[in-house]
Order: C-alpha cells, then structure tokens, then sequence
C-alpha cells in the first residue's frame, strides 16, 4: 500500500486537527470528510476543495477507501466503528473507544476477524513529554514509585450525555496504564453533580496498582484554573509533567525525605530531608497528534497491533465503568 486512502467522520471541535495531520502526512490521501452539519462542511471545503465533502458517511465508506477516522460524540463510536470494520476497512476511533466494554469486545472481535487495526485516540500515550517521563521511571532515576497524581482542570466544555469522567479521564487513565505498564487491581470513585443535576462535573478517583501502589485522579469541568499536570513521586525524585507548560514541560525536583531507622525514644527521630536542584529535561517537541497519526498509517502499512490498540481502549472502558459503578454505590472499592 503506497499511500492510505483515509475518510474521517465528524468534523466539530476535535476533528479538524486530525483532518489537517491526515492532509499533511506524505503517506496519506485524504479521500473525504463527513460531517451532519452544513456549517462544518463548508470549512471543510473551504479549507480542502479537493476533498469529498458529505453529509452522508455511507458515501464516504464508498470511495475505496483503507482507514476510517472516527471522531464524532462518542455514543456513536460504537455503530459507526463497527460498520466501518464489518466492510474490512482499518479504523482509528476518538477516545473513550465506547461507553460500554461489550461494545468494545465486538469491535476487537470484529477488526480480528477481518484482519483490520483498530486504534483509539488515546493522543497522550504519543506526547514526547509523557514518552520522556515514561523513560525518567524506566532508567530508575526516579526510584521505587511512591505514588502518582494527575489532575485535569478546566471550566466547561460540558459534553451533552457524558460526564467529566467520561470525557476527561480516558486521558489520564491510557497515561497511567502506559506509564505504569501495569494494569490497576482496583478503583473508587467519589464525585459532585453541581451545575446539571445527574452529570457528575467534579470527579475525584483512586486506582490501586500492584504492591499497593496509589494513583489518584482528579478531573473537572467546574474549576476556575486550566490543569494539566501529571506527578510522578519516587524514593529518590519527583516529576511534574505540566502540559500547559509551552517549553518546561517536564519538572524533575531533587526533594525527598528519609524515615529513621527505629528507635525507642521519639526524641531519636531525625527525619532527613532533601531540598535538592530541580532539572528541566529539554524535550524535542513534536504535534503528539502528528506522532499518533504516523503510528496508525505505519500499522495499517504493515499490519501491525498499535500501541493504543482496541484493546487498550477496552481496558480504559472497563476502569471507567467500574469508576462510575464506584461513585454511585457510595465509593466502594471495585475490583478489576
Ligand atoms: N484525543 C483528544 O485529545 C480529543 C480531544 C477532544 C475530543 N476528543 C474526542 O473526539 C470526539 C469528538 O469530540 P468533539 O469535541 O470534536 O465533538 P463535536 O460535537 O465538536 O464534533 C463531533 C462532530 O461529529 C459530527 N457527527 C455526529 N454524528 C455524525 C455522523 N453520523 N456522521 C457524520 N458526522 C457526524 C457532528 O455533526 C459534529 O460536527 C469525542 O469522542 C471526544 O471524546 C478527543
């Protein structure tokens, strides 16, 4: 395959960035764009006049086309995915990958049986920033894993049907499963439903990883400061990932503490602590969606599982789900 023949569905908010690294990518032909609205198929064809530009995604699915890119509301993720992979074509679908596991199940079953890759926007696991803290925890540099933080902060956007959880801790989840490279044992949540009644906007969540290893989560739609950062605490460092950071993305702080050995008398006590440097790693920066997009064409190339594959989407849902289970069952503990 030369170059990948690729449709992508849904042009609102999200989709146009997707639009505009398929139209770029050498290895790509981006065939056509299908949006229900006239107003996004105007910008469609404004800014690409030689692409299709439909209302209609059957039309789309018609051009012969290799790949399709899912990215409309996600309670459509699931229909549309699996009409695109029962017609055999290779599908890149926005995160979460569905709202239900059983839906995700279907569509892994499906792309394996008709040899298809299935990737989910999982768009973080591509950031070079968050591909350098990985590396941080892997050299041993940080030391043994305390425990990890993340928070993601904003006022608004509210999504229609889905909760803060829903739509904003799919992130921070596909990040900890890719930092971790462990899968949580068990989750608890406890959330807020302030501005509409029966959509939690304030979402507070614990994972517990092997060996007792604490992740807490923190998503919000109701908060007056934009949040993005990632804290990563260990024996011998601690690093803050902050995204919204344009240059200085990564933190890496010489700060730590040292319990005494035991003694008798609590006089004996010395803690020690460590006030030392903090280092600033340059990062080569890269679009994390240009780095995305090349993964899925070079697996749909040589067919080969991505790294965000179906399946790692289905592990999110089912963290999710659980989550949700949690926060309305009075938080309880929910084993995975
Ligand atoms: N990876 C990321 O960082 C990231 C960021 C934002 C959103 N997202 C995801 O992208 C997806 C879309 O989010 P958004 O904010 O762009 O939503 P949006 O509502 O702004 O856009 C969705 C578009 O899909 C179109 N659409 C819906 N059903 C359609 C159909 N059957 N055929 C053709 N077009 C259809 C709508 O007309 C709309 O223009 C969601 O799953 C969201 O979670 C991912």
């Amino acid at each position: 395959m030369d170059c990948v023949k690729v449709g992508v569905i849904g042009a609102g908010y999200w989709g146009p960035n997707l639009i505009r690294n398929f139209f770029e990518n050498p290895q790509t032909s981006l065939v056509g764009v299908a949006d229900l609205r006239e107003e996004r198929l105007k910008y469609i064809h404004g800014t690409y006049p030689q692409v299709i530009a439909t209302k209609d995604y059957k039309e789309l699915l018609d051009q012969g086309l290799d790949a399709v890119v899912i990215a409309t509301p996600t309670p459509t993720h699931h229909a549309l995915a699996k009409e695109c992979l029962s017609r055999g074509l290779n599908v890149m679908v926005e995160k979460p990958i569905t709202l239900r596991s059983e839906h995700a199940e279907e569509l892994i079953e499906i792309a394996d049986k008709n040899g298809c890759v299935l990737m989910v926007g999982h768009t973080f696991e591509y950031n070079p920033a968050v591909r350098a803290l990985k590396e941080l925890m892997k050299s041993g540099d940080v030391g043994e894993i305390y425990y990890l933080d993340t928070a993601r902060l904003n006022l608004g956007l509210f999504q229609g049907g889905l909760n803060a959880m829903w739509d904003l801790a799919p992130h921070d989840i596909s990040i900890l499963l890719y930092l971790m490279d462990q899968d949580p044992i068990s989750v608890n949540a406890f959330g807020t439903a302030c501005v509409f009644k029966e959509t939690h906007d304030v979402i507070y969540m614990n994972l517990v990883f092997p060996n007792n290893l604490l992740a807490h989560v923190h998503v919000s739609w109701l908060d007056p400061c934009k949040v993005r950062r990632v804290t990563v605490v260990g024996s011998k460092k601690m690093v803050v990932y902050n995204d919204i950071e344009a240059l200085e993305k990564i933190k890496i702080y010489d700060k730590g503490v040292e319990a005494p050995e035991y003694t008798d008398t609590f006089g004996d006590f010395q803690f020690s602590y460590r006030y030392g440097d903090v280092r600033i790693p340059n990062i080569r920066f890269t679009e994390p969606l240009r780095i995305e997009i090349q993964h899925f064409i070079d697996c749909v190339r040589n067919h080969t599982e991505p790294q965000s594959s179906g399946r790692v989407g289905l592990k999110v849902v089912r963290i999710l789900e659980a989550a949700q289970r949690s926060m309305m069952n009075g938080s309880h503990q929910e084993m995975l």
